[in-house]
């Protein structure tokens, strides 16, 4: 896969899975603007994608959730590099939380970030990707918890699940301009957030049939696959990456 002459733009990136795709990226020769809300993450960030890959990656720090800021991304993607051909909605918070005391605040927090952010973003996006008239790729990112339930993360899942029929509904708006959208749904994946769980990656190598988590490169290869130019047929469909946890049942003690 060759990202020579593309501009992308990934939220949420200054670590983990959104962070591996912006280094891929940039290895395979696109611009990416790189965002966090956090401004020493995005820096290092970039400081680190830049050592070897010949100052391809900016750092934005900000909210991805606001609609100014996510506005002012499409506009420096068009300042600094002249186009933009890929946006990845990555950033997305986990608020866990028991249904019976799980707040207002907690709820529309979720939501805006995870749900809002990607909606607002794609459709700057899409707006600038017609206007340039080459077409597009927008990809989303999902969870297995949009297809499985989880204890303690209702709020969460409802964000995912309803970014898989977003880009399903995108695709009666968008394919007309050639912009595909689709989305990634990891399973378990090891990142600087997940690994501060305690006994993560046994935990999940336990009860995961290819017996270990995901890393961030098994995330960042499908996403990278999703938004080449060998992808441009496939839209509106979700990839689940998750080591074959969502194709198990529970079972009764005796059959396992
Ligand atoms: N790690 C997993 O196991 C896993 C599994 C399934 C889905 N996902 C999804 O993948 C995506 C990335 O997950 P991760 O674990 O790599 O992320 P993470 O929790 O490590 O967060 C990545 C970055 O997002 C930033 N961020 C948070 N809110 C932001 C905002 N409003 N604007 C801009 N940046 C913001 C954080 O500062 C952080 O550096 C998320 O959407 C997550 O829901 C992750």
């Amino acid at each position: 896969m060759n990202f020579k002459n593309k501009v992308a733009i990934v939220t949420g990136a200054g670590q983990g899975i959104g962070f591996e795709i912006c280094r891929m990226l940039a290895q395979k020769g696109a611009k990416v603007i790189l965002n966090d809300i956090d401004p020493d993450l995005a820096s290092k960030a970039e400081g680190l994608i830049n050592e070897s890959n010949n100052g391809r990656c900016r750092a934005m720090a900000g909210d991805s959730s606001e609609l100014v800021f996510i506005n002012k991304m499409v506009d420096e993607a068009i300042s600094q590099y002249g186009q933009l051909d890929i946006v990845i909605a990555n950033a997305g918070i986990t608020l866990y939380g028991d249904f019976f005391t799980y707040t207002k605040e907690a709820f529309s927090k979720v939501m805006d970030v995870n749900l809002g952010g990607s909606f607002f973003l794609a459709q700057a996006a899409a707006k600038q990707m017609k206007q340039q008239g080459k077409g597009g790729s927008i990809l989303f990112m999902s969870s297995v918890v949009g297809h499985q339930a989880l204890k303690s993360l209702a709020a969460y899942a409802m964000t995912k699940a309803a970014l898989e029929m977003l880009a399903k509904n995108l695709v009666i708006e968008l394919s007309p301009y050639k912009i595909n959208v689709n989305t990634v749904a990891p399973g378990a994946t090891l990142t600087e957030r997940t690994t501060e769980e305690l006994d993560y990656e046994r935990v999940w190598s336990d009860i995961t049939p290819m017996g270990r988590p995901a890393y961030v490169t098994d995330i960042a290869n499908t996403a990278l696959f999703l938004i080449s130019d060998q992808a441009r047929h496939i839209t509106g469909q979700s990839l689940i990456v998750d080591g074959g946890w969502t194709s198990l049942s529970a079972l009764p003690d005796g059959l396992k």
